[in-house]
Parts: C-alpha cells; sequence; structure tokens
C-alpha cells in the first residue's frame, strides 16, 4: 500500500511540476514580393505551409513554378482553379524566376 501511495506521490509530482525557465520560440517570417497578385498566393498558398516552401527554392524557371502550383492541386489537394494557376505562375516566375521558360 505505501509503494502505491510513494508511485501516485512521484507521478502526481512529475505531472504537476512547473517548468520556470523562460522559453524562446524564434519567429521566423517569410517576406514575399508585394503587387496586386500577391493575393492569389494568400488566397492559395499559405494555409498548409509558410512561404519558406516557396522561397527556399531558390530561382527557377517558368516550368518548375508552373509544376509545383500544378502539384500542390493534383497532389496535396489545394482547390486552385486555373485561373489562379496562371496568376500565381506569372507572380513566382517573375520574382523568383531564372529567366529560362524550361
Ligand atoms: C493543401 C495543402 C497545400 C497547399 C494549399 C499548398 N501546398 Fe505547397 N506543399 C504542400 C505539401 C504537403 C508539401 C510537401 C511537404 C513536404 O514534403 O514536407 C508542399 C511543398 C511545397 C513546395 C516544396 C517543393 C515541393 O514540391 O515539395 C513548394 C515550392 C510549394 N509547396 C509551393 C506551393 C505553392 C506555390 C502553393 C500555392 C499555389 C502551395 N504550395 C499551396 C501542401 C500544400
Amino acid at each position: 500500500m505505501k509503494k502505491i501511495i510513494l508511485i501516485l506521490l512521484l507521478l502526481a509530482s512529475t505531472l504537476l511540476g512547473d517548468y520556470e525557465k523562460d522559453v524562446k520560440i524564434p519567429s521566423v517570417t517569410f517576406p514575399m514580393a508585394q503587387d496586386e497578385n500577391f493575393k492569389a498566393i494568400q488566397r492559395n498558398c499559405q494555409w498548409c505551409h509558410s512561404h519558406g516552401y516557396i522561397l527556399n527554392q531558390g530561382k527557377q524557371s517558368r516550368e518548375f513554378w508552373r509544376a509545383s502550383v500544378v502539384k500542390m492541386r493534383d497532389v496535396y489537394k489545394a482547390p486552385i482553379t486555373q485561373q489562379d494557376e496562371k496568376i500565381i505562375t506569372d507572380y513566382l516566375f517573375k520574382y523568383y524566376g531564372n529567366n529560362k521558360e524550361e
């Protein structure tokens, strides 16, 4: 019986223990180019992952960006319209493109 009480006390003390130290979580922002087409990125590209996924790809071809947008729609089921697919591809290629079509 004493053993059980001791075990319960030990369990309770770990469950109720306060963590006193300050925990600082770094905040990382990924600012993207601002123009009227950025709205399409906001509509379609920021509710599953951060813009870091986009910016970390570096400068890429138009085809790379088009295929990325299509992948988000076809593989991950993001509901991206054909119109937004074009707007987003043009936007990404304009600001994060390497001047190559393919
Ligand atoms: C429905 C959720 C969802 C939406 C919306 C979404 N993505 Fe993704 N995205 C993912 C997932 C899941 C991954 C893969 C994550 C992993 O592999 O760790 C990913 C990865 C990526 C990558 C990394 C390279 C790759 O192909 O894996 C890029 C670039 C990217 N997304 C761009 C976009 C863009 C641009 C948009 C807006 C058009 C967008 N995503 C919207 C789910 C989404």
